[in-house]
């Protein structure tokens, strides 16, 4: 009795979140639900619902480590990561308009428990997008985007300055702030084309009855759907 109890009290308070990163930094705790985030901060684009901060972090011109706690909500046996990179200073906020700039392909974790899960995943050398190149001095905001079983995102972010690589004042990368916990897991994300652009489903349906007509448009869902089922496996 007492141990749930316990567990879903610490549900409650955890509810709005799902991601913290612990290298090189972080925007700040958006680990928060009030009247102001009714669902919940980190759901919101871009950044979880924090502005753009000056207190930045350095980081190398040449990518750098990236480690984060991705366990602090339910629901997420199962997660889809995504780090993004986002420049310039045209959003609302004075950061990026955008983080369409994947880092590395996106990856599967696999939990201990669809409950919050203690545990930490480090990424040793995030590179910059093909063809980037950052000079010492620039600004930029990485983002960590996470998928939870049910489909929706949470976002976390950390401004940076781009440094020359062993530059000091990037924070030193080691086995106490940068490794992957034994009990969480990864995998591969691929897709399986099952219907090529241009390969229409419904060229030879046969006959032209109204039933038939009637039932066409729920017919187009089903590669759909079994799509996605296959996706989640
Ligand atoms: C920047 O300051 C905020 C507010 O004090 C803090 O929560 C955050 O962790 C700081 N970020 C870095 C990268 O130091
Ligand atoms: C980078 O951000 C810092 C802190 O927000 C700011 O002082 C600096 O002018 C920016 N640098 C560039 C090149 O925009
Ligand atoms: C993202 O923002 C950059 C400016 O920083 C812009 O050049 C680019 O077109 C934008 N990309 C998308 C997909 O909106
Ligand atoms: C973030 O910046 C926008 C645009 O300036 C502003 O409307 C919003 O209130 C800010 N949000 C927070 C949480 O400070
Ligand atoms: C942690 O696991 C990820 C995914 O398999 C891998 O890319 C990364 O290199 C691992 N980190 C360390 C420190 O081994
Ligand atoms: C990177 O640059 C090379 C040389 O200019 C070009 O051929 C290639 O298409 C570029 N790759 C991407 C992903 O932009
Ligand atoms: C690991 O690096 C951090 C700074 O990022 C430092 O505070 C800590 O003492 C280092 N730990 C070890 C064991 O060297």
């Amino acid at each position: 009795m007492l141990p749930s109890l316990f567990l879903a009290t610490t549900a409650a308070t955890l509810a709005s979140a799902h991601t913290v990163i612990t290298y090189p930094g972080w925007r700040g705790n958006n680990l928060h639900t009030n009247e102001a985030w009714p669902y919940g901060m980190q759901w919101q684009y871009p950044c979880g619902g924090i502005n753009l901060t000056t207190n930045r972090t350095y980081w190398p011109t040449t990518g750098g480590a990236l480690a984060f706690q991705p366990g602090w909500f339910q629901g997420h046996q199962t997660a889809f990561l995504y780090v993004n990179i986002g420049v310039g200073t045209e959003g609302p906020d004075g950061g990026p308009i955008n983080m369409s700039n994947p880092m590395v392909a996106p990856f599967q974790l696999l939990g201990p428990s669809n409950g919050p899960f203690p545990g930490t995943v480090c990424l040793p050398q995030v590179p910059l997008p093909t063809n980037w190149t950052m000079n010492p001095g620039d600004n930029a905001t990485l983002q960590i985007v996470e998928i939870a079983m049910h489909g929706a995102a949470l976002f976390s972010c950390v401004d940076i300055t781009f440094a020359a690589p062993g530059d000091p004042r990037i924070p030193e990368v080691n086995e106490t702030n940068c490794y992957n916990s034994s009990d969480l897991g990864f995998a591969s994300i691929y897709t399986i084309t099952t219907t090529p652009i241009g390969a229409s489903a419904d060229m030879n349906v046969p006959g032209s009855g109204a039933s038939l007509l009637r039932f066409a448009p729920w017919m187009g869902y089903v590669p759909v759907l079994l799509g996605a089922a296959w996706l989640l496996m």
